[in-house]
Formats: structure tokens, sequence, C-alpha cells
């Protein structure tokens, strides 16, 4: 086969981002871009706007800024589009979710107000606790195919030209791979049959692929993470990837557990509990929703930390993962960790965690990075599944024979060795014997 050689068509035109689900983060998203575009506040978070790599050795001093290295798209160029059931315009759903003080709604409040979403591919057999009237009617091929009609609407009416698609909209019921997702006939049948095995969430990311967008999950649900897209991402040659933003306690988990592992320190106990009263929270209180979202949650710790390599360090953990609903604190969760950790002997240690976090604020610079780097993917050619893209997410989908990467560490130096590559530069290695050629003999 061929040797793949990275060549970027550039990021002429309009970059239409499109959102299943109108709520806290997605608004947040939007409102920020709109308030960076006019100078009244910083990208804080997103690598794509503040982020720089370094280009050869130390002592170069190539270090430029991500955005200037790689050609990404402009926020002048980006336009939104969204889908919900709840059919309040992204002024007044911002102002519901609140998330952003008045004040700041008010600076981009104009903007805002004219993105309406579209009607929603919604059910509340798949999130329990929601309900709204601007919904879509018809079987799941129907649907399917109304997607469609409203994403080249989408791209007509706002002269765009690409699209990406970034799941926003709340965590489904958890749903297990199962034969209608085996292969793409199998998946197409069962739209036409309306197997319960097709989530809404799957239904978007099917005409997404169909229509040549790129799809991005920030849910844990299962979605495009089965075999019959990614063979139909494959061979439409559109990039996917997922699943749920890492933001908040996941975040911490894997910026500390790779610590702890890097300097061989044992763990017996983590336990985490969350209290948040956003939307997502009501949703999550379900538990069937919290099912989909405990199992992204706990399995970063056991790839980190690998039991089966470090038994007595890491086998006998006991890892626990609670979310509680609690009204009075709104989108401003608070996450609490204790962390028995232990020493030389085996003594023990303690660590707690108390993040006061603002969990869209987090999620925002994510939407953006995944719309940018997705929106670079499809322009170099790279199709299917983008594991580079690991860093942003909790529960990141890879090639089906490989275990995914959850260590922030490594999955940064990937990502940016990615974009070394795609530009033609070295990648970087960290190792360093060049500096200190004169200290070496020969044994
Ligand atoms: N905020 C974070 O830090 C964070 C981190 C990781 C993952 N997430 C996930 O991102 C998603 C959004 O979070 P949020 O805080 O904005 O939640 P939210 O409840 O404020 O917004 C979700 C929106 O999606 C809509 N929706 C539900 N089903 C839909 C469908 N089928 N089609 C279109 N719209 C639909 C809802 O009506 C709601 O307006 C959730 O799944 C959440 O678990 C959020």
């Amino acid at each position: 086969m061929a040797k793949y050689e990275p060549k970027i068509a550039p990021p002429t035109g309009r970059l239409g981002v499109l959102l299943p689900g109108l709520g806290a983060v997605a608004t947040t998203f939007i409102a920020g871009v709109e308030a960076v575009r006019r100078g009244a506040g910083l990208p804080i978070g997103s690598l794509t706007q503040m982020g720089t790599i370094r280009l050869g050795k130390r002592t170069d001093s190539r270090m430029p800024l991500i955005n200037e290295f790689v050609p990404l798209a402009e926020l002048d160029d980006l336009v939104f589009g969204a889908w919900d059931p709840i059919p309040d315009d992204a002024l007044k759903s911002a102002q519901t979710c609140g998330v952003l003080k008045d004040s700041d709604l008010r600076e981009v409040g104009d903007f805002l107000s004219e993105i309406k979403p579209m009607s929603a591919v919604f059910s509340s057999d798949y999130v329990k606790k929601l309900d709204g009237p601007n919904v879509k009617k018809g079987s799941k091929k129907e649907l399917a195919e109304q997607l469609r009609d409203d994403i080249r609407r989408f791209k007509d009416e706002n002269k765009c030209d690409r699209l990406v698609m970034v799941w926003c909209a709340s965590t489904e019921v958890f749903l297990r791979p199962g034969p209608v997702h085996e292969s793409i006939e199998a998946f197409e049948k069962g739209l036409e049959n309306d197997d319960p095995g097709i989530a809404p969430s799957m239904i978007y990311a099917y005409a997404a692929i169909m229509e040549g967008v790129p799809f991005a999950n920030g849910a844990p649900n299962l979605t495009a993470d089965i075999p019959a897209l990614y063979t139909l991402a494959k061979e439409v040659q559109v990039p996917i990837g997922g699943k749920d933003f890492k933001t908040g306690q996941t975040l911490m988990k894997t910026i500390l557990a790779p610590g702890f592992k890097a300097r061989m320190l044992g763990l017996s106990g983590w336990f985490s509990t969350n209290i948040l009263g956003n939307r997502d929270g009501e949703v999550l209180d379900d538990p069937e929703s919290f099912k989909t979202k405990e199992e992204s949650k706990l399995g970063v710790l056991e790839y980190i930390l690998q039991p089966d390599l470090y038994p007595e360090l890491y086998g006998n953990l006991f890892h626990k993962v609670r979310i509680n609903y609690y009204p009075p604190r709104g989108d401003n969760k608070e996450g609490w960790d204790n962390i028995d950790v232990v020493g030389w002997l085996g003594y023990p240690m303690q660590i707690k965690i108390d993040f006061l976090c603002r969990d869209s604020i987090l999620a925002a610079p994510i939407v953006l990075d995944l719309a940018l780097f997705f929106d670079l993917a499809q322009r170099a050619g790279m199709s299917g599944v983008q594991e580079w893209l690991s860093f942003y997410f909790k529960s990141p989908m890879t090639a089906p024979e490989l275990y995914p990467e959850h260590d922030i560490f490594i999955q940064l130096t990937k990502l940016k060795n990615t974009l070394r590559w795609l530009m033609g530069e070295a990648p970087i290695t960290h190792l360093g014997t060049e500096y200190y050629d004169d200290y070496y003999r020969d044994a």
C-alpha cells in the first residue's frame, strides 16, 4: 500500500459547526466564541487558540502558536447551527442554564437570539428526564433523511464551505453494542425497522457521516462507537471520534493518576463524588443515563494504572464514582475526591481534592478545539476514528484492536506529534542525546 503523505486543503470559506443539543455546553461555547470575536474575552482553555508547539531542537527557539503552525479555520469563519427538543433560542437557553452572567450575555445577546434550534430527533425512551415539543416525526429512516436535509439546507443557507458536528446533547441511556450495530447493512435495516438499539445520537452520527460531515461525540453514549459507523466513516472518508468531553473530575484524575504511577506510589482507594444542579445533573439522576456516564468515568484509572502489570500497587484499588443531583449548585459543580495513597513499606496517606468547577466553562474550549481539529482532519484526508484527539475525551475511541490511552500527558504528546507529522516536522521524542554528544565515549 502507498504510504500516506499528508496534504492539507486550505481552510477557505466558512465552517459550519452543527450542535445536536443547545444547552449549557453548546450555548457557553457559542457565546464564548462570539465574545472572543468581539474582543470581549479570552479563549482560555483552548489549545488551538492559546497553545504553542515546539519544533526542532530545544536550541532552535521555534515555538509558534498552534494556530499559526497548522491551517485551522479562523474564529471569524465559524457559523453555528443546532437541534434541540426545547425550542428556546440560544440566548433564552443560556439564560435558563445560568452559566454565564447576564452582563456577559448582554454583550452577545443579539447574536445568540438569532440561533434557533432545528427540530430534534429525540425520544424520551433514551433520555428519561427530558421532554420537549420541538421534535421530528417519522420512522428512524425518515428521521435520518430529515436530518440530512437539515444539514444540506444549513450549509446552503449559511454559505458554508465545510461542516463539522459535535454532539452536545444529553447523555442517553446505557446501550450495549448488538447485532444491529455490527455492519452498515444491519444498521440501515435497523433504521427501516425502527430498531430500539438505534438511539437518536446514532441517527445524527449516521446523517453526518452520510453527508461527509466529521462527527465528534461529547457525551458518553455509544453513538458512533460501533462497527457499522466505523465502517461507514471509513468508506465515506469522514473523521469520527468521542466519547465524553474530558472536564472536571476526570480531567483531574487523568492529570494525577499518571503522576502517582510515574513515582510508583500505590493506591488502595479513590472515591469520587459530585454534586451538580444543572439539567445535565438532572438527566444523570436517571439510573440508566448515570450508568452510561459511570462506565465512561470508571474506565480511566484502570487503563492508566495497569493493575495487571502492577498488582502490588493497584491490584486492590477500590474505585467508586457518584453523581448527585443537587439543584442549588446549578452549573457550578463540586467534585470531591478522596484518594488513599500507599507509600514506602505500605504506609497509607490520603489526598483530598475539592474542585469547585464550572462544567460548561471547562467544556466550551473543548468543543471549539474539536470543531477545528476535526475540520483539519477532514481537510488532511484522515478518516475514521481520530485517536490523536483522545486528549479531549473521557472515554476515547480507538481502532477496534487497540486499548485507549488515558494519560493526559501521553495524549498531548500524541496530539502535538500528529500536528508535527501533518506539517512535515520531525516528532519530538524527548530523548535529547544530541545535546550531550561531547559527554559520551565508546565503551
Ligand atoms: N459540561 C461538561 O463539562 C460536560 C463534560 C462531559 C460531557 N458532557 C456532556 O455534554 C452533554 C451536554 O451537557 P450540558 O451540560 O450542555 O447539558 P444540558 O442538559 O444543558 O444540554 C443538553 C441539551 O441537549 C438537548 N437534547 C437532549 N436530547 C437531544 C437530542 N436527541 N437532540 C437534540 N438535542 C437534545 C436537551 O434538550 C438540552 O437542551 C451532556 O451529555 C453531558 O453529559 C458535559
